[in-house]
């Protein structure tokens, strides 16, 4: 690991230097003077008086360029059974032409708009249209319900709001339009245009104010790129944190762009005309790095896939495209592979395609749990890489780094640092743990380009809920630890974030939901193991005294609850009525213990328990009600 020590060495004893360089690796309009500088709270400010536009990095650079007629995004969406082939010059103006529609729907620099799309190409034409004015996108995830929609509508208070008729999942079209109505009903913020794309599986009929993507963009001329400021900011994507409001994660441009455009290299190992398949969606964290931007600037084709791992139509659909697009490097999450693996274990399907095009396979979205790995390492013959990151670091903190030097892997393991994060493991006492002592992961101040420059209209938040814990150290909230040979393992969250099939989820706010039923008296929502999506939230709930209306009802009132007003991605199906639940003397929930005992664990009853006796009644009612692997826990006392 020479190679990589002296490169990561570099990055954190000279970060100044060390990012000046990888600086010159995107077209700037000024270049900066001012490599590092510090708001007034000690946070990095990157490349703060460069001024360059991310839309013309990624698009019209490369079309001056010579990369016009190069494919800029193959979209394959086998649930329309459509394919289209957009080249980076009929890219640039699709997106040069519907900014100018936003433009004439009076978009400016520094506006916000949200979008609200499946993979379809109008989401990446209306995020790069976004970034081509120096307008802030907020793009929001499909499969949220209403009243999520509005939360970030009402944050982000959107001068223009873009959305697609309807998504397609593989049983059923969802509408968004209703659920776009329903949301701006909710809202107190009236966003003052809606454009619409209309999808012929399910047309959405237009009231005032909302204009046809299609006749809109007819009638429309080219717009421009503006020029920004480094640290302008560039989009907010909205994450789930302990709280029933999401966090808007403020991502700046320069400094993003540099990330990218480094990590394509580092990270991925790609090379411009490298097909980069990433099976995630633009509404998450990862779509917008290596869906969107990263893919484009780097000069690479982008495989924009409206499908899902199994069942659009088969369990061969990844391998089908990695064969169709020739696809250099492939990235999905964990989930997606053990869902192939549950429908197709011999891996029937791979052995009918060629995928010899392929260098390297990475997951990220949760820990690759050492069964999968095997599975696909003996599958394949290329490196499984896992790699670890979160929405508000943008891009991976730790991964094998092929760009690099590629190391030995170690399985449960996310490999190294990547250059420029300075990650340590802090025991309770705030102190450096020892190697293989488990603790908060936190990463040393600076952070380097492309992380969250803030959390959007609350800069309290941004301190107190990342750098507030350990001074100088931005709080991952992941915990885990260092081997003897510096190899990270992340083993899981210190706070009620969930990860459910690779999608973030904060039990808190299921709680905030599920409390707030009129019949409830109290109720904890914790996230056990689930062997297909990673984790699963289960609710366990005590009713109040005038409820009568039976079990039964309440669950499955509770259950139509959240999917109501947080969404079926949620993936909340199980709900216990119980008597008690296991307190703490001073009330606090054992949230701890009620997750152990439902993933038929050891359960050890803390001394400061109130009524010991409480635990086996919700032990027998989890078992009742065949959660999880409570059946298999061991004798309780
Ligand atoms: N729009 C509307 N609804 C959506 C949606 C969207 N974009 N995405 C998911 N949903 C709905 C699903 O239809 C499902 O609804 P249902 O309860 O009516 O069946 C529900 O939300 C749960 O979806 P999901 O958890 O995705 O379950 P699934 O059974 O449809 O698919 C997997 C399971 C594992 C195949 C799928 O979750 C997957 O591909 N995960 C990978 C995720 C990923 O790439 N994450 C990004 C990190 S890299
Ligand atoms: P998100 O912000 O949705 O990307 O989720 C980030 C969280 O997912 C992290 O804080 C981790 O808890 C988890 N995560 C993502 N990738 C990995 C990984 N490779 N290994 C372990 N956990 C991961």
């Amino acid at each position: 690991m020479r190679r990589y020590q002296q490169i990561y060495q570099q990055s954190i004893e000279q970060p100044e230097r060390f990012w000046a360089d990888q600086a010159k690796r995107i077209p700037w309009l000024i270049p900066p003077a001012t490599i590092l500088s510090y708001d007034d709270q000690q946070h990095a400010r990157w490349f703060p008086d460069g001024e360059m536009n991310l839309c013309h990095a990624a698009l019209d650079y490369h079309v001056e360029n010579g990369r016009g007629d190069q494919a800029a995004i193959f979209w394959d969406s086998p649930v329309t059974h459509a394919q289209q082939t957009i080249t980076y010059r009929e890219l640039l103006e699709r997106v040069a032409t519907f900014a100018g529609a936003l433009a004439q729907l009076g978009v400016e620099k520094g506006d916000r708009v949200v979008i609200y799309m499946p993979m379809i190409p109008e989401a990446v034409v209306a995020m790069y249209a976004c970034a081509r004015l120096g307008a802030v996108h907020s793009v929001v995830f499909g499969g949220f319900a209403p009243n999520e929609l509005a939360a970030r509508i009402e944050d982000a208070a959107p001068k223009v709001v873009v959305a697609a008729s309807c998504g397609i999942e593989v049983s059923q079209v969802v509408a968004y339009k209703p659920i776009l109505d329903q949301a701006i009903a909710l809202s107190t913020h009236q966003p003052e245009a809606f454009i619409i794309k209309q999808r012929a599986q399910c047309e959405a009929p237009l009231d005032e104010r909302q204009y046809d993507w299609d006749t809109l963009v007819s009638q429309a001329s080219p717009a421009d790129w503006v020029p920004v400021k480094g640290t302008d900011p560039l989009y907010v994507l909205y994450t789930s944190g302990t709280t029933g409001k999401p966090k808007g994660i403020v991502r700046d441009t320069a400094g993003y762009a540099v990330a990218l455009a480094y990590s394509m290299e580092a990270v991925y190992d790609l090379a411009p005309g490298d097909v980069f398949f990433t099976a995630s969606d633009v509404g998450w964290v990862v779509g917008h790095f290596y869906i969107v931007y990263g893919p484009l600037l780097r000069g690479c084709t982008t495989v924009l896939f409206e499908g899902k791992p199994v069942k659009t139509p088969d369990a061969g659909s990844f391998w089908r495209l990695i064969e169709k697009y020739n696809v250099t490097s492939f990235f999905s999450a964990p989930t997606a592979f053990r869902a192939i693996k549950k429908e197709d274990p011999d891996a029937q399907y791979l052995s009918q395609f060629d995928i010899s095009s392929l260098k390297h396979l990475y997951v990220a979205g949760e820990r690759l749990d050492p069964p999968t790995y095997h599975w696909l390492d003996d599958l394949l013959d290329v490196p499984v890489i896992d790699h670890w990151w979160q929405t508000e670091t943008g891009w991976p903190i730790a991964s094998n780094l092929p760009g690099i030097e590629p190391m030995p892997t170690k399985p449960g393991s996310a490999t190294v640092p990547v250059p420029g994060f300075n990650v340590q493991v802090l025991n309770r006492d705030g102190q450096q743990a020892n190697p293989m002592e488990q603790g908060s992961v936190v990463i040393k101040q600076p952070m380097p380009p492309g992380c969250l420059t803030g959390v959007w209209g609350d800069p309290q938040r941004f301190h107190s809920a990342y750098m507030a814990a350990f001074p100088g150290y931005y709080l991952t909230g992941d915990s885990g630890f260092f081997d003897e040979q510096g190899y990270l393992f992340i083993m899981g969250r210190t706070d009620d974030v969930i990860n459910v099939a690779g999608h973030r989820l904060s039990t808190g706010e299921m709680e905030e939901v599920v409390g707030g039923h009129p019949a409830v008296a109290e109720c904890a929502v914790i996230g056990i193991h689930d062997n297909l999506k990673g984790q699963l939230p289960v609710g366990l709930v005590i009713p109040k005294d005038s409820y009568t209306d039976g079990p039964e009802a309440l669950e499955a009132a509770l259950i139509a609850r959240v999917r109501e007003q947080i969404g079926p991605i949620a993936c909340f199906k199980q709900v216990i009525v119980v008597d008690r639940l296991p307190k703490t003397r001073s009330g606090k929930i054992l949230r701890k213990l009620l997750r152990n005992l439902a993933d038929g664990q050891e359960v050890g009853i803390p001394s400061t328990i109130d009524d010991p006796t409480s635990v086996d009644d919700v032990h027998r009612a989890m078992c009742d009600h065949q959660v999880g692997s409570a059946n298999k826990a061991p004798p309780l006392i």
